[in-house]
């Protein structure tokens, strides 16, 4: 059995856990306020919140329901659109919203709202801003200005208010309705059994990408739960190595502190992964082995030499850099599972660097993507590790070019030259992120890009074009 509260109310249900949360929601709650649009996690019409207990408080985050398994509610607080109505007035996301006019057919506008009171309850520390909280909503008639300005005016209300007991607060401030404060006793109550072992079932984490390509089938499945597994999760740094769980997400990355003292421009890289609501779900194991030869998780992790450690009886572990075969076919047998991934943290002489190319900033799969990770030593370049997306059958791991440079002294000869071996080492297709030749150029400019944004005091973009 599953069980979660849905809004104000219990829920206990035998439906299969493969059922995905909008239908669930939609179909046998009748609550119609949580949209259908793309049905791909794209337009944020669904979008809608999940509140995990831990330590006495309820973590709120946005989510996409159409990509989103029934089962992985066990155990926690799903909210939608209905869940935020107070009783008689609007609540305040929806009243900035009629306030601004930033409303006409009104189809996005739950999305939108929900959104916005997913970020009213993080926490202020957070350094998202309203507008990223929104950056996974998309509106086809209203135009961005008029919501623009009601985020505004959300974001300077929550900065005057007294976030001691949150929840407390946005209750007293009308963003919440009154049943909120009950809900952290009521979820220590309730009691729930992983959706794991299931024979036969898929492994799902959080759906996304899975979802997109089968939602159909895995409907009408149980599957197998992994996204919520401990021993899945959790970011370890040692003094040289640090290891990631396969089900850890993108946005629990983007926040680790350690990791940002180890990459300081995290948030700038993973800000271009996506939206909001898809980084609250979206894994890195998850992304490996979708196998998409632009994953940006998977270009990301290359660069870093990264191991995957592979589970199923006992564990293997393999250069993540031989994982991938071909287009989609990846070293993972029957029943195996990835664990986690690892990698050597970057001594002071290596710098890491993450590009991409999209046809829009935000929410949005690279043209092409890049990362790279170069260790300089007197003027030397004593290791590169180049990774580029879009322009192979798989993540490409650009091992000529590496070779090519290592030993080689940094200047801007030598990086022209390692572009020429780059150009020998992909092969882009023409399709709608477009063609080849535009693809062999946007794997040039980004190669040239990290030397620039790496090297600025030693190489100007001038010399390379
Ligand atoms: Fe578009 Fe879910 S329906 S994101
Ligand atoms: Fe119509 Fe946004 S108000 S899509």
């Amino acid at each position: 059995m599953i069980r979660f509260i849905l809004n104000n109310k219990l829920i206990e249900t035998f439906d299969k856990s493969g059922i995905t949360l909008l239908d669930f929601i939609r179909d046998k709650n009748q609550l119609k306020g949580t949209k259908i649009g793309c049905r791909e996690g794209d337009c944020g019409a669904c979008t809608i919140l999940v509140g995990t207990l831990k330590n006495d408080t309820v973590n709120y985050k946005s989510i996409t329901s159409c990509i989103s398994p029934l089962g992985n509610a066990n155990g926690k607080h799903i909210v939608t659109v209905e869940g935020i109505n107070l009783e008689k007035e609007l609540n305040v996301a929806q009243q900035v919203m009629a306030d601004n006019f930033a409303t006409q057919c009104g189809f996005c506008t739950p999305g939108f709202v929900v959104s916005m009171t997913g970020f009213a309850l993080q926490n202020k520390e957070n350094s998202n801003t309203c507008t990223d909280a929104i950056s996974g909503n998309i509106c086809r008639c209203t135009g961005y200005k008029s919501i623009e300005k009601a985020v505004n005016v959300l974001e300077k209300k929550l900065l005057t208010i007294d976030e001691t007991d949150q929840v407390a607060v946005l209750i007293k401030e009308e963003f919440l309705p009154n049943y909120f404060k009950t809900i952290p006793e009521r979820l220590k109550q309730l009691t729930f059994a992983p959706w794991l072992n299931v024979s036969g079932g898929n492994f799902v984490a959080n759906g996304t990408d899975l979802y997109v390509r089968h939602a159909d089938v895995l409907s009408q499945q149980n599957v197998n739960l992994v996204g919520d597994v401990a021993s899945l999760k959790g970011i370890t740094i040692t003094d040289t190595i640090c290891k990631i769980g396969a089900s850890v997400t993108v946005t629990e990355i983007l926040k680790n502190e350690d990791l940002i003292e180890v990459f300081p421009k995290l948030k700038d890289f993973l800000k271009l992964v996506s939206s909001e609501q898809i980084r609250n779900m979206g894994t890195i194991g998850g992304n490996f082995v979708n196998a998409s030869p632009i994953g940006d998780m998977s270009i990301f992790f290359l660069a870093l030499n990264s191991t995957l450690h592979i589970i199923k009886e006992s564990e293997r572990q393999i250069p993540y850099q031989e994982f991938y075969k071909d287009y989609k076919k990846y070293d993972l047998r029957e029943g195996e599972l990835i664990a986690a991934i690892s990698f050597e943290i970057p001594d002071t002489n290596t710098k890491f660097n993450f590009e991409k190319v999209s046809k829009r900033t935000h929410l949005d799969i690279a043209s092409v993507n890049s990362a790279c990770k170069i260790t300089l030593e007197n003027e030397l370049i004593t290791a590169a590790s180049f990774s580029v997306g879009g322009v192979a059958a798989v993540p490409k791991f650009l091992s000529k070019t590496n070779a090519f440079l290592k030993g080689k002294k940094l200047s801007a000869e030598n990086i022209k030259e390692a572009e020429k071996v780059l150009q020998t080492e992909i092969t882009p297709i023409s399709d709608v992120r477009g063609t080849n030749i535009y693809k062999r150029l946007l794997a040039r400019q980004l190669f040239f890009a990290h030397f620039v944004e790496l090297y600025p005091d030693r190489i100007e973009l001038g010399e390379l074009i």
